[in-house]
């Protein structure tokens, strides 16, 4: 996914834009760049590959201070990685940086070309910066080219722009991607997240689609429409600058895992100061009417999904569907009254499940957002939004948000199950304690012990396959604890129904083949371990995690295992989580692999 930032103001712009890059580098990207604004020139250099690339480009340059300059990290999507796809974009009036995808940069080339214009790169984003050319070419006002603009482009777009008759200031402009804008006394800053400006200001305000930001020195003004200024937000950000960081640890993930106690405790309390939890701070009317829940989103997000889909059809008694929002969003849906439309994202900005959102909204679903990211498309879109408190999650695999992903269902489920008559409250309030209470203590013990599930993880660094097996949750969290070994440690896993093994599958079962066997449900212990026997009967190697009272009651085989802590059944599911995500981390470490930045992948899929 591309970053972009911006600075003006009376420090040199260079080392900041350069640390911004940086800050945003987890996002993914195959090139970079930067524009440096002077009074009568501008200066853009830019090259394929690492930021390392680019500063040894700059390092062959003269460059004097700029105090206004704007920087980007690309992730192609039009037009191959290369120094003259990468942005900035430069125009004969402004320079560039864009986020996002222009879909209608075809007729929009055929148009510029009538006017003369021509291109030296591949991409839409030039199609886009010459398009503002032109407009800005008209009326010599910056916002009404933007907002010109803006009326003529289709997809999504995140600008930052510099116009070279005004080198002390920089514009912003989105749609369907995100910005955000701050400043302190002295100077103003830009970026897509908000990492890259936290070292400077916790002062911020996520840009609201088609408001134009004005960023001068010290200060910044929106307009709606040109000379009409409008009203935006500033939040102080909660997040401090280490939280942006690695604190200390080797990498994001292990930083992030080991937040997940914090982060459930702060999802969890802020909303059990009251029975039922209050989730909407009074005005719970969507819930109201809900006899059936489709849950849409996508990878680690649609894997907390099936844990909520469980959790709410035990405590709720509502069925519950979950889908993948890449298939949703083309399917031919059957609308069923009744139905609330559930989105679950980290980001609040993965495109397929923002698509799906729209498309749950074109049919008249009532929508429900649950995203980690404040201000984020899905949570503007969203008939009603729920935030989880997990702080910034850097690593590209996500580990604390899906756990409060699940916890954030689990309050859900017992909204819903108060509401409709399903549960008694002191019923709610034994698993509300628990879920305040216990939990986090009990994720914490299991951090606690990750040198027992590193050296468990050291038996399958060689594995090329394995397997991940489970009933019921137990199976849904087998898919997401295989989904994280795959991601970061590019051992090639599935995750199968215990039950259906023998269907197929466990022909692939043989000498020393790793099989991770987890259980956790009581009531299906006995035919889970009965799966256990049949894959060793045939050569597994089984790796077993299991909850304290099977593993007391049940006649374990002969295997590797790991005990998860005692606590109530309503806690396991979250505490079994960490443990396999440590499971994922430490084989992904062992292998000396690029845990927090695997390869192909982004932290946020904001393109198709
Ligand atoms: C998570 O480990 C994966 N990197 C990925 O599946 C992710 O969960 C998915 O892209 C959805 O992202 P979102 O939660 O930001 O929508």
């Amino acid at each position: 996914m591309c970053g972009i930032v911006g600075y003006v103001g009376n420090k040199s712009s260079l080392p900041v834009l350069l640390e911004g890059l940086r800050m945003l580098e987890y996002r993914g990207y195959d090139s970079a760049g930067v524009s440096l604004a002077y009074e009568r020139d501008m200066i853009t250099v830019k090259s394929k590959g690492k930021l390392c690339e680019l500063e040894k480009k700059l390092a062959e340059r003269n460059i004097r201070e700029s105090l206004c300059g704007i920087g980007h990290t690309r992730w192609a999507t039009h037009g191959a990685p290369s120094d003259i796809n990468s942005h900035p974009h430069e125009t004969e009036l402004l320079t560039l940086v864009h986020n996002g995808i222009i879909e209608n940069h075809k007729s929009i080339e055929g148009f510029l070309l009538r006017e003369g214009y021509s291109f030296v790169s591949e991409t839409d984003t030039e199609r886009a910066a010459k398009l503002i050319d032109y407009f800005y070419k008209q009326t010599r006002e910056p916002i009404s080219a933007l907002l010109e603009a803006k009326k003529t482009l289709l997809g999504s777009f995140a600008f930052g722009v510099i116009f070279k008759d005004i080198p002390s200031k920089i514009y912003a402009l989105r749609k369907d991607n995100p910005l955000i804008v701050g400043y302190d006394s002295t100077s103003s800053y830009l970026a897509s997240d908000i990492p890259a400006i936290l070292p400077y200001t916790k002062r911020c305000c996520r840009l609201s689609e088609g408001i134009v930001a004005e960023l001068s020195s010290g200060s910044i003004s929106f307009y709606d429409k040109p000379f009409s200024l409008a009203d935006e937000k500033f939040e102080e950000v909660e997040w401090t600058c280490e939280q942006a960081q690695k604190g200390g640890f080797p990498h994001f993930m292990l930083k992030e895992i080991s937040e997940e106690p914090s982060a459930l405790r702060s999802t969890v309390e802020r909303r059990l100061d009251s029975l039922p939890p209050s989730l909407f701070e009074g005005d719970d009317s969507i819930l109201k009417c809900v006899e059936r829940i489709s849950i849409v989103a996508c990878g680690t997000a649609m894997h907390a999904g099936l844990v909520g889909q469980n959790m709410i059809e035990k405590y709720a008694r509502i069925p519950v569907s979950v889908e993948i929002a890449s298939e949703f969003r083309y399917r031919d849906s059957i609308i069923q009254n009744g139905t609330l439309a559930l989105f679950l994202s980290q980001s609040g900005e993965t495109a397929d499940t923002i698509a799906a959102l729209r498309k749950a909204k074109e049919l008249g679903y009532p929508t429900l957002a649950i995203v980690n990211v404040f201000g984020s498309t899905l949570a503007r879109e969203a008939d009603r939004v729920l935030y989880t408190n997990a702080g910034p999650e850097i690593s590209v695999a996500s580990t604390k948000a899906y756990s409060v992903q699940c916890a954030m269902l689990a309050l859900l489920a017992l909204n819903l199950a108060l509401l409709r008559g399903e549960m008694s409250e002191d019923k709610v309030k034994k698993i509300c304690r628990s879920l305040l209470c216990e939990l986090p203590s009990a994720v914490e013990s299991v951090i606690a012990r990750g040198e027992e599930i590193r050296t468990l993880s050291q038996s399958i660094t060689d594995a090329e396959h394995l397997f991940f097996i489970g009933r019921g949750i137990d199976y849904s969290l087998a898919l997401e604890a295989s989904l994280k070994l795959k991601e970061i440690s590019y051992i090639h896993s599935e995750a199968y129904p215990s039950g259906e093994l023998k269907h197929g599958t466990i022909s692939l079962i043989s000498d020393g083949t790793p099989v991770i066997s987890i259980i956790t449900d009581r009531a299906l212990a006995e035919k889970s371990l009965f799966g256990v026997h049949e894959v060793i009967s045939r050569g597994a190697r089984v790796i077993l995690f299991c909850s304290e009272d099977i593993a007391r009651e049940a006649s374990l085989p002969h295997c590797e295992r790991f005990i998860l802590p005692k606590c109530p059944s309503s806690v396991l599911p979250f505490v079994l989580a960490t443990a396999v995500q440590l499971f994922a981390y430490y084989t992904s470490a062992e292998k000396g692999l690029d845990v927090d930045k695997p390869r192909n992948l982004a932290k946020s899929v904001t393109v198709e």
